[in-house]
């Protein structure tokens, strides 16, 4: 497996899309290449791109975006939005999952993912966004802290990944306003209050 750990430079020409069915089989060999390091999924198989096309189906572009992150017309990352919990007061907080392949990472693909999902999630009715994350999964955990989410839950041994257990770490951003009887004292105005505009991505760059 190809893994950078430093710094790596940018990468210039990036687009991000929405995903169509035709690209399902890289979205699946992106997440199949993750599988067997029991770094970031609980699956514990690789998934076939068969038994993933109705969980592909249930996204859509106006409620939960699939998008793609496509370089010189190669797919090199992907990132989701789901239902969080279904019932419906918990609508406006969607889980993400983000996976960039490992030949691109350390070039800032997983960043502009993340942040086109938080300049996004206004305009798709989401105020808040969640990530679960392996708590052995440092890399991740470093990617969402950077974008201004924080561990809002700690999950002790609740996944086993060949005989070890793992932490969960729950990760949430704030990112539409929230109505003012739900603030705690502590919280500043200034870091819950997103707004839709305040970072605008170039699609693309
Ligand atoms: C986590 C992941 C999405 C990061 O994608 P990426 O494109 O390589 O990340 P970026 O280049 O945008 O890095 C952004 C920040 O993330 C953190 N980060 C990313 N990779 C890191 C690594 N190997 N070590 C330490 N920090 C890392 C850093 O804070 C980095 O900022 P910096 O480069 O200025 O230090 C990628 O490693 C991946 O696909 N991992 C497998 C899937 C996964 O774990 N998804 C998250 C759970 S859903």
């Amino acid at each position: 497996m190809l893994e950078f750990g430093g710094h790596r430079p940018p990468l210039q020409k990036m687009i991000i899309r929405d995903a169509v069915e035709a690209d399902l089989p890289i979205i699946i060999r992106i997440y199949n290449a993750t599988v067997p390091t029991r770094m970031v999924t609980a699956e514990l198989e690789p998934a076939t791109v068969e038994a993933r096309l109705p969980w592909f189906r249930e996204h859509s572009p106006e409620q939960y975006p699939f998008w793609v992150a496509e370089s010189d017309g190669r797919v090199i990352g992907w990132l989701d939005f789901k239902r969080f919990l279904p019932r419906s007061a918990y609508r406006g907080t969607a889980e993400i999952s983000v996976y960039v392949d490992e030949n691109f990472r350390r070039r800032g693909v997983g960043q502009r993912l993340l942040q086109h999902a938080i300049a996004r999630a206004p305009s798709l009715g989401i105020t808040a966004l969640v990530g679960l994350v392996f708590g052995h999964n440092e890399r991740s955990l470093k990617l969402f802290e950077r974008l201004g989410f924080e561990r809002w839950a700690f999950l002790p041994g609740v996944a086993q990944l060949d005989g070890v257990q793992r932490d969960l770490v729950m990760v949430g951003l704030h990112c539409g306003k929230r109505s003012s009887s739900s603030l705690s004292s502590n919280d500043s105005a200034g870091k819950i209050e997103r707004e839709e505009n305040e970072y605008k991505p170039e699609l693309i760059e």
